[in-house]
């Protein structure tokens, strides 16, 4: 399984936890898993992991589900209606149980406390499988995808990439990996809808520290000038379905379309994690256009998701 050191941090719960060489080592076990699946075959053998879902999911679910299949491990869908945490069970006590039957917690959440309070509680490793904050095994499935598409990890430093949208989960994610990977990032939210605070200010701790940028704007059109990737996320996420009237509204002039690709580098890619509303942050002929790699991104999530299962439960 590689001789790199393993991960320092025993969870996954935000990006911004990780060391650039954590980061790296990620990317480059993800690509080596890519490219040779059944050398990996038995890596999680005899292994279980449990993941919480308070939320639909897609791609988490099944690239997790898919993932520990085939590391030799087993996964275990628990969807919050269904286990007593749904009927009031102290997440303490959710995480002391399940600590005594699995090797790993997967948690898709709505409060991002609960994730850190599973891995505070539990005793086995926890991934953050999105919570209202973060996504972080999405961002650094993303940074994967770019390092395919521009040559290797090496070669994202100096590029920049732009999130136009809602300041939310993904914003916030995408800001901890940036420095990571040497990029730039900029971040166009309308105002009243910009990424939070305390999330910009510890990116910015990452980015001093790897000498990047991280900009927030609400011009979209400046913030995709000059970028080798523009991303977009939708405008009202799990949880904020009341609000999507009011937002499609405040978010009119954000839709990610042709005018808005043609400000950013000529070998620039879309990226969406998915899923998308074709017409509302993204035009149709932009994610279905040349410059998409939505489909190729989703495909990396299984990868992506199995380098994480290795290196905190392997
Ligand atoms: N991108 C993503 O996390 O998709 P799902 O909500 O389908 O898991
Ligand atoms: N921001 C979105 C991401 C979905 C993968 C949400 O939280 O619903």
């Amino acid at each position: 399984m590689g001789d790199r050191t393993r991960l320092k941090a025993n969870h996954l719960i935000s990006l911004h936890d990780l060391s650039g060489e954590d980061f790296h080592g990620l990317l480059d076990l993800a690509a080596r898993v890519k490219i040779a699946p059944s050398s990996f075959a038995d890596a999680l053998a005899g292994k279980s992991l449990g993941m919480i879902f308070e939320k639909s999911s897609t791609r988490t679910r099944v690239s997790f589900e898919v993932g520990m299949f085939q590391l030799g491990g087993q996964a275990l869908f628990l969807s919050s209606r269904d286990i007593q945490l749904g009927r009031g069970e102290p997440i303490s006590d959710t995480a002391k149980v399940l600590s005594r039957y699995v090797h790993g917690v997967m948690a898709r959440t709505f409060a991002h406390q609960t994730v850190v309070e599973l891995a505070r509680h539990g005793s086995v490793p926890v991934i953050n499988g999105l919570t209202d904050d973060l996504h972080p095994c999405q961002a650094l499935a993303d940074y994967f995808t770019l390092s395919e598409i521009f040559g290797g990890a090496g070669e994202l430093k100096g590029r920049k990439i732009a999130y136009i949208g809602d300041g939310n989960n993904m914003a916030h994610s995408l800001m901890h990996g940036a420095p990571k990977v040497g990029m730039d990032i900029a971040v166009a939210s309308p105002k009243g809808y910009q990424v939070r605070d305390s999330y910009l200010a510890s990116a910015r701790e990452d980015a001093a520290a790897a000498g990047t940028r991280v900009e927030v704007t609400d011009d979209p059109e400046a913030a995709a000038s000059g970028a080798s990737c523009v991303y977009t996320d939708v405008w009202a996420s799990m949880g904020q379905e009341e609000e999507a009237r009011e937002r499609v509204r405040a978010f009119e002039s954000f839709t990610v379309d042709g005018a808005i690709m043609a400000r950013a580098e000529s070998d620039a890619v879309f990226l969406h994690c998915l899923p998308a509303h074709r017409g509302e942050e993204v035009a149709a002929e932009v994610a279905d256009g040349a410059q998409s790699r939505i489909f190729d991104q989703a495909e990396n999530r299984l990868h992506a998701q199995k380098a994480i299962m290795i290196e905190l439960i392997g």
